[in-house]
């Protein structure tokens, strides 16, 4: 599994945090930045780990902000992107379960580094459940093709 993270300043020591913790877990990442605690923009972030994500260049991808809210609205803008920001492990297991969302979203002002990671934990190690939920998840394809201009 190769993961893409990424950042801006509010979410930098939480996507460090992150990144220590799946160094120990041997889990493969690249980092799309931000690489200093300057101040950038949210939304090239999300827009860089979310296309690489639906390019297919990466399984899954992580990204964090300082509420996690302007940074997974940006990534969910990029067709095939289903960014899930979760604040608890229940939705992290159902936003993989139910929404196979393929990017998640924290906010580094809002959750502390310790229930992060239990989320990401929670989050690679669940598995999309298909069924029902594939028929849903069908549907969100269908309202981006709807509105995709390119
Ligand atoms: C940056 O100050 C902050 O607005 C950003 O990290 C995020 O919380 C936006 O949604």
């Amino acid at each position: 599994m190769k993961i893409a993270i990424g950042s801006d300043h509010g979410g930098f020591l939480l996507k460090d945090e992150i990144m220590k913790h799946l160094k120990e877990k041997n889990i493969d990442f690249v980092d799309f930045g931000c690489f200093t605690t300057e101040s950038v923009d949210y939304p090239d972030i999300g827009q860089a780990v979310g296309e690489a994500v639906a390019r297919g260049e990466y399984d899954k991808g992580i990204i964090c902000c300082g509420t996690g809210i302007g940074i997974s609205i940006s990534a969910n803008k990029i067709p095939g992107v289903r960014a899930a920001l979760c604040g608890d492990c229940f939705s992290a297991k159902a936003s993989r379960e139910h929404n196979d969302a393929n990017v998640l979203a924290l906010g580094e002002r809002v959750i502390g580094p310790g229930l992060a990671k239990m989320i990401v934990d929670t989050w690679l190690n669940s598995e999309f459940q298909g069924g029902r939920h594939g028929r849903r998840v069908e549907k969100i394809a269908k309202i981006e093709e709807k509105y995709r201009r390119n």
